[in-house]
């Protein structure tokens, strides 16, 4: 029995294979186009591992998708599969729009096909899964309290509307074909095997090249901090336990301004690389312009996922940042691999153009 996750290359997904296949021991179709941010490398423990099933392909790829469905029969569908970098929409809105909003219904479609193909228990039992962000709900004044599943949708970047576009189409597919769909709606992430595009894993990575540290306008843009690990447990919970048509906050109760943020980083890397030449680490912060329509204040309320499935996050922000800069400083491989762009020619001489199924 499979679960089908896409994106499961990038940097949730990744995580959430990884930790699928050690708490569950069951297995995985990984469907994962392979853009910039998808790094087979975070799957290296996977290699021989018959319970990874990796295919390199677009959700948006409607015979592939119904092909793999057919195929392998999942259990349910872990929708992870975006562009999910706002700094990149705003550069270049047209791939958010092409994946966040027509591949997800696409792979809407196909889900809906094979879901009425299923009978009796199989039929009763399928999830589909869409991992979404609480950048759908806009920005936050200092007074106002954090997001609830009912507060209205107001995204202000292009990755925003975008996801909660593809929110809007998750719930229509529920309401209006019965497919058995939960929608979860997450804070910032961070941990292991994050792309350093994100502030947390670009801040670490410049630190320990002694390249400037950019903060955004003032720095005191605020986000709820949540790490990886603890969103994959929440996901396993909503699918385990979530009701059909419900959406589920999932957030760390960890608000920090980015400058907090940028000198809990500097502040670990000071006492987990003393023989660094740039000492302290916090020199390097350098304030630079700011992102246009740049959302003050994210922070999540997550009571409902807590009183109906009993998920709180376990990890600190104090620990999980610590651990995550020395996860860096034990991966600077991966790290270089990601800045040279070696895993994109390890991704081309495996996979090239062609189609693996
Ligand atoms: P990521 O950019 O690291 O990974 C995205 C993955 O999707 C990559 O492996 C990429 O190759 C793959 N992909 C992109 N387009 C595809 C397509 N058309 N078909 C198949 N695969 C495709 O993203 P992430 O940070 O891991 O985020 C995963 C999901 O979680 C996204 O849906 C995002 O909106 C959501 N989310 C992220 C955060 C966060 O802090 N990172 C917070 C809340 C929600
Ligand atoms: P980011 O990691 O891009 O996530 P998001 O925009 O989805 O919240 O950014 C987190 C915060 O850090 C956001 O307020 C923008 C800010 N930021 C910087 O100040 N400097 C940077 O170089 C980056 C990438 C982000």
């Amino acid at each position: 029995m499979a679960v089908l996750v896409t994106g499961g290359a990038g940097f949730i997904g990744s995580n959430f294979v990884l930790s699928w296949i050690a708490e569950t021991g069951g297995a995985v179709v990984n469907l994962d186009k392979l853009t910039y941010a998808g790094n087979l490398e975070n799957l290296q423990s996977l290699k021989n591992d018959p319970r990874h099933i990796f295919v390199k392909g677009d959700i948006s790829d409607s015979e592939l998708v119904h092909k793999l469905l057919s195929r392998y029969q999942p259990t349910a569908i872990v929708h992870f599969a975006a562009e999910s970098h706002v700094d990149r929409s705003i550069l270049g809105p047209e791939e958010f729009i092409a994946t966040n909003v027509h591949g997800t219904f696409r792979l809407l479609e196909a889900a809906r096909a094979y879901w009425g193909s299923l009978a009796g228990d199989r039929r009763g039992n399928f999830r589909f899964l869409h991992v979404s962000t609480d950048e759908v709900y806009g920005s936050l004044s200092a007074e106002d309290l954090p997001f609830t599943e009912s507060t209205p949708y107001a995204p202000n970047s292009p990755y925003a509307a975008s996801k909660a576009a593809s929110d809007h189409l998750v719930r229509a597919y529920q309401h209006t074909y019965g497919l058995p769909t939960v929608t979860t709606n997450c804070s910032n992430n961070y941990g292991p095997y994050q792309f350093p595009e994100k502030l947390i894993p670009l801040m670490i990575v410049n630190a320990i090249r002694g390249k400037p540290l950019p903060v955004y306008g003032d720095g005191l843009n605020i986000r709820d901090w949540l790490h990886v690990g603890d969103h994959c447990a929440a996901i396993r919970a909503v699918l385990a336990r979530g009701r059909i048509g419900e959406t589920y906050n999932i957030g760390g109760n960890s608000e920090k301004s980015n400058l907090e943020v940028v000198r809990a980083v500097c502040e670990a890397l000071d006492e987990l690389h003393p023989d660094s030449p740039i000492m302290p680490h916090g020199s390097l912060i350098s304030f630079v312009k700011d992102r246009p329509g740049h959302d003050r204040r994210y922070a999540i309320d997550a009571s409902k996922i807590r009183q109906e499935l009993g998920w709180t996050a376990k990890q600190s922000f104090a620990t999980g940042i610590r651990e995550t800069v020395k996860w860096c400083l034990d991966h600077l491989d991966w790290v270089q691999q990601v800045e040279n762009g070696e895993y994109r020619k390890w991704i081309d001489e495996n996979y090239g153009g062609r189609q693996t199924i």
